[in-house]
């Protein structure tokens, strides 16, 4: 795999629409997810946001702090035109590498980005995450439960993820998702993991 998933070869996705990934709404299972949270002043992150359709029904519901981050000013210009009522007030939208970023939040949300990024970074977005989350905050999301021929998406499973995740958060949820898309029926795990700084 010697591809360099860049800001330009994103943007290149992008401008030539080949956006596979896009579903056009907000995903069913992070929607279910939270339709139940209860505190809608948490800060929440969504790192390699694209078109964020998961933002969007975030701050409809009335959820105050949300940040956005994407590596390709793509998304990110369209996300500020389309997003501008909210811009700078309950929402904050960065151009940047994840892996720069270096405030803390109470959430951050994992919706197709993990997968998108080369295999050999995965050690390094667990302790991402880890660094990215307050103590006790909590990583929510999606990934895939099996492989693909050639990525990005690259795929994984289960037992790798108890493995790469353990250390550093309690699993809380990793389980089949009920609530997938068809095209993503039956190939995806739902995830919960705390932070285990809360532990002390
Ligand atoms: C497969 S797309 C998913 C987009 C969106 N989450 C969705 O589900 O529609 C992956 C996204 O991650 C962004 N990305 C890739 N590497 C990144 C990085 N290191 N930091 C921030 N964003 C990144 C890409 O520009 C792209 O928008």
């Amino acid at each position: 795999m010697n591809k360099k998933l860049d800001a330009d070869f994103w943007s290149d996705r992008y401008s030539n629409k080949e956006t596979g990934w896009d579903i056009g709404n907000v995903s069913a299972p992070l929607k279910a997810y939270f339709d139940q949270v209860s505190d809608k002043s948490i800060s929440i992150m969504i790192p390699g946001c694209g078109n964020a359709y998961e933002a969007e029904y975030l701050l409809a519901n009335g959820f105050t702090n949300i940040t956005l981050v994407d590596i390709s000013p793509l998304p990110v210009n369209a996300l500020k035109e389309k997003l501008k009522a909210y811009d700078g007030k309950q929402l904050h939208i960065i151009c940047d590498d994840f892996f720069n970023l270096e405030q803390r939040f109470d959430c951050i949300v994992e919706q197709t980005f993990f997968c998108a990024l080369d295999p050999s970074l995965r050690e390094k977005y667990v302790d991402k995450m880890h660094a990215l989350l307050k103590p006790g905050g909590k990583l929510v999301g999606v990934l895939f439960n099996r492989s693909f021929e050639e990525g990005p998406p690259f795929g994984g499973n289960v037992e790798e993820y108890r493995n790469l995740f353990m250390e550093k958060f309690i699993i809380k949820t990793m389980e089949p998702c009920y609530n997938s898309i068809s095209p993503r029926s039956g190939s995806e795990v739902f995830l919960v993991l705390v932070n285990k700084d809360q532990l002390g």
